[in-house]
């Protein structure tokens, strides 16, 4: 992550409201600011507890049966996510910037590290769903130990430091919000491949589309400026903003729905190899897929697992849980294409996209690569975005499990093009 310019890092993000959000609590903007550290004090310990709050109010719901299950290796227990982002505050805040701090425990840094290497040995990441100590109680106490450390370090540092660590805390929180999201993606993986299907929350209802209007929103050959441009909150791999040619390209306004998805699928589009990609079509016979993820033919309707329960599926809700193999099909067959994340986001700029966000992030044909000029920071943290561009490909937009206040038009997100267990769909994109 770029910490950016610290004058202007006082969590903006969670200013920008350009999404539609289904769940979650607000975090409170921070009213401060770096000239006023004590209100950059209250502000980011304000911040801080309404993001911890948010993960453990998804949690809640969930027993500790629940918090323990690692359905696949991409997707990690309840349990794991609680202590994962808490680890994160002791290892890049509370041990790098609090003398004196003492770790919750000595082992949790090995369980809880995820990937940064830099950081220090760590447990398999195939293996999250073996460690049933410490249990869900403990991870609970780790976090209030955490919790506590972390207030009364925004409260007793000197001005100086609470400005340096600004940005790190920025990270932080977006860095939590990130795992809230997969929180849901991950036990509604699980809750899927029970025979008797779970409901995280009876009433959890499936966003409503707002399709309305034209189909296509046409953009004329230009040069824009894509990328993330001011200080705000960004991630690094959002920067260098740059100037990229668009259009002319049509992209359409809508998500693409399941009533069009179900007329592929009746027109054997899972069995017709001329519309696949080798790798997808592969994947589609390896995996057995005839239908989106979590779709369950149930007595000849076909129903979805949602995080109410199995519901079945509404024909004008958006498609979710497809992989990019099987929107880049379906777009072979439409006639028509995947757009460029450029294109996305020149056309989202414009205000013309209806769900942007909100329901379910949107696959584009781009593949995850660096922007020109793209340097991850130096240290562990740098590990964050930039070893990941190689062979995925960038979603965007946000979904119906995306923290409010989390989205913004430059956020790219990115997937391996089989994955499906997110809330991912796609817009179609025309060249004529
Ligand atoms: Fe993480």
């Amino acid at each position: 992550m770029e910490p950016g310019n610290a004058n202007n890092v006082l969590l903006s993000c969670l200013e920008k409201n350009v999404t539609k959000q289904a769940s979650a609590t607000a975090t409170p903007p921070l009213s401060s600011s770096l000239a006023d550290p004590r209100g950059l004090a209250q502000g980011l310990e304000e911040a801080f507890l309404a993001v911890r709050n948010e993960t453990e109010r998804r949690a809640a719901p969930l027993s500790p049966e629940d918090q323990q299950i690692q359905s696949m290796p991409d997707a990690s227990p309840t349990k794991w996510h609680r202590a994962h982002t808490t680890w994160f505050w002791e290892q890049f805040l509370l041990g790098e910037h609090c003398p004196g701090y003492r770790p919750f425990h000595p082992d949790f840094a090995f369980l809880f590290n995820s990937y940064y290497v830099s950081a220090g040995p760590r447990h398999s990441r195939n293996h999250r769903g073996d460690i049933t100590r410490p249990s869900a109680d403990q991870v609970g106490a780790y976090r209030a130990y955490v919790d506590a450390a972390v207030v009364k370090f925004f409260r007793e540092v000197g001005a100086d430091k609470l400005r340096e660590v600004a940005p790190l805390v920025e990270v932080g929180l977006n860095h939590e919000q990130q795992h809230q999201e997969l929180m849901f993606t991950d036990i509604l993986h699980a809750f899927a491949q029970n025979p008797i299907p779970p409901a995280y929350d009876p009433d959890w209802r499936f966003p409503a589309s707002t399709r309305t209007g034209e189909d296509w929103l046409t953009l004329n050959e230009g040069i824009h400026t894509v990328g993330h441009v001011d200080d705000s909150f960004h991630f690094d791999n959002e920067k260098p903003a740059h100037r990229a040619l668009v259009g002319p390209v049509r992209v359409s306004r809508n998500l693409v729905t399941n009533a069009e998805w179900l007329a592929f699928m009746r027109d054997g589009g899972y069995r017709t190899a001329t519309l696949w990609l080798m790798d997808g079509f592969a994947t589609v016979n390896n995996e057995g897929w005839d239908a989106p993820g979590h779709w369950r033919d149930i007595d000849g309707q076909w129903q979805m697992m949602t995080l109410a329960g199995l519901k079945p599926v509404d024909p004008d809700a958006p498609v979710c849980h497809v992989s990019y193999y099987e929107a880049d099909a379906f777009a072979r067959w439409a006639g028509k294409h995947l757009p460029t994340e450029m294109e996305w986001e020149v056309a989202a700029r414009a205000g013309q996209l209806n769900d942007a966000f909100g329901i379910v992030w949107q696959w584009t044909r781009s593949s995850y690569s660096p922007y020109p000029g793209y340097r991850a920071i130096e240290g562990a943290l740098g590990e964050y975005n930039g070893k990941f561009m190689i062979n995925q490909l960038v979603l965007r937009g946000s979904s119906l499990a995306t923290p409010e206040g989390h989205s913004r038009i430059t956020y790219r997100n990115f997937f391996y093009p089989h994955h499906r267990w997110q809330f991912t769909g796609l817009r179609l994109a025309d060249y004529e």
